[in-house]
């Protein structure tokens, strides 16, 4: 195993087109850096230094406790990186393996890092490098006629011949820590972008008689992302991996293609997915739940066996067996406990409904406690806000609001009160009490026959 694993990510990523540093680009729920660090982590290196320069202070943000960011002032080349890297290592033995690795790779795998950690042959390196059918942008590899590697050759300063290899260079090296430095210290940056470049190493141990061993891949575990279309193909690439992870789990999807799951969330066996599904962050799926068409959740739990379409949550707690949506929206500090509803163009903050209840249409309930099988008529809302200050609606258990209720707060209902339809209701209600707030209907009878009368002389008038 590696004793040392420095990380190069400094660079600004200039074609990503982009304010963001390119490795703290975001795909299928990491950033690429994070995938990188997650793909390094099994192999428990002694010590993990990355090295950050542009945009360092939300690189470092993104680094778990025990990686070491070094600092590279300047960027000037990947070689000089390497550098800023071993100066952050202590104790390295000569003999000691030192991997490096580019931040800007999110596709490694953990099984490609252990082949390139397995130093068994005793060579003084080991490169990943990968056949691709469009190497543009790449490093090439150059073989000599005993299919032996001779050097790395940027693009940029290829010949027409080395242009035409397909065998790149991947940025993932395993190196005898006493040969990376020696060699390091013969690098110059006489090439056409004037930067220290690292694959120079391998050139210069090949000329010293040192052997040193590829290690092939499939291009899908090495791509480099340089641009946004990359991200984008990282990121399907990415999402096709956890969905199938998923699915080999016991997780029902209908239609991966279109299925967002990070890499971040968990998905109980059992569960079933539909298209248009995207869950983020630390959100959790429970077996039986029924999540889809068209739902966006972040931070949020969805209990076992519930049903939610359509809707968008944000750090809500969805119980087991609850009905959300078609068109719900529930925000912060939403909880739904066991079997409770919340149907269409519902809108939740704050608010807990208990067991059973239910507010299945057309409400806005924000800072709220809704006692168990409670009934929100449909257009109910809380006036929770005064324009100052938010207020707290409590509502006891089987209580029954009519329509068209606003509930201005605070306000505390009690059990099984009654609300009458449109009432503004400002004071508490008793327990088992019926308040109604609204004028008393007024009837005209033979109103609609004078009317059309006086419209008709009006008419014969003009
Ligand atoms: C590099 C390789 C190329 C390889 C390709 C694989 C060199 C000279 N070239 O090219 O052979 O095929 O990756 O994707 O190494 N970085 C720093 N400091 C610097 C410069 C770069 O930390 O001064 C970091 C970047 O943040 C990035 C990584 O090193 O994560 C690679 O740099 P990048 O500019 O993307 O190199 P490529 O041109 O893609
Ligand atoms: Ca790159």
């Amino acid at each position: 195993m590696p004793n040392h694993v420095i990380v190069l990510a400094a660079g600004q990523g200039k074609r990503m087109m982009s304010d963001l540093p390119k490795v703290a680009h975001m795909a299928a729920g990491r950033t690429m850096i994070g995938w990188v660090l997650e793909a390094v982590r099994p192999l428990q290196p002694t010590s993990t230094v990355v090295v950050v320069g542009h945009g360092a202070e939300q690189v470092v943000s993104h680094l778990p406790a025990g990686v070491v960011p070094a600092l590279q002032e300047e960027q000037l080349g990947t070689g000089h990186a390497t550098r800023v890297g071993l100066d952050a290592l202590d104790d390295v033995g000569p003999e000691d393996t030192i991997m490096v690795l580019y931040g800007d790779m999110p596709l490694l795998t953990h099984d490609l890092l252990e082949r390139l950690a397995d130093r068994s042959d005793e060579v003084a390196a080991r490169m990943v490098t990968s056949v691709f059918e469009d190497p543009s942008g790449y490093g090439r590899v150059i073989r000599d006629g005993g299919g032996l590697v001779v050097e790395v050759v940027e693009e940029r300063d290829c010949d027409d011949a080395q242009r035409a290899i397909g065998e790149i260079n991947a940025g993932a090296y395993a190196f005898r820590a006493k040969d990376l430095i020696d060699a390091l210290g013969g690098v110059s940056n006489e090439n056409a972008q004037g930067e220290y470049y690292l694959t120079d190493v391998i050139g210069i141990l090949v000329g010293r008689g040192e052997r040193l061993q590829p290690v092939e891949t499939t291009p899908e575990e090495v791509i480099g992302i340089n641009s946004q279309d990359q991200l984008t193909e990282a990121r399907q690439l990415l999402q096709a991996r956890t969905n199938q992870r998923l699915m080999a789990s016991g997780v029902w999807m209908l239609d991966p293609d279109r299925t967002y799951v990070d890499e971040t969330v968990t998905v109980q066996a059992g569960a079933r997915i539909y298209p248009g599904v995207h869950l983020e962050g630390n959100t959790t799926v429970a077996a039986g739940a029924q999540v889809g068409p068209d739902v966006f959740a972040v931070d949020s739990s969805i209990g076992a066996g519930a049903t939610v379409w359509y809707a968008v949550l944000r750090g809500a707690v969805v119980g087991e067996g609850c009905e959300v949506g078609p068109y719900a929206s529930l925000r912060p500090g939403t909880v739904l406990e066991k079997g409770a509803k919340v149907g269409t163009f519902v809108e939740t903050k704050n608010t807990t409904l208990g067991e059973g209840a239910k507010a299945p249409h057309l409400s806005y309930l924000g800072d709220a406690t809704v006692g168990s099988r409670s009934n929100i008529g449909a257009g109910s809302i809380t006036c929770n806000y005064d324009g100052y200050e938010k207020h707290q609606t409590v509502i006891g258990d089987d209580v029954f609001i009519g329509s068209d209720t606003m509930l201005v707060a605070p306000l505390t209902i009690g059990d099984n009160a009654v609300t009458g339809a449109g009432s503004a209701i400002t004071d508490d209600v008793e327990e088992g009490a019926l308040a109604i707030e609204r004028s008393e209907q007024v009837a005209i009878p033979g109103y609609s026959q004078r009317r059309a009368e006086r419209q008709a002389a009006k008419k014969t008038e003009d």
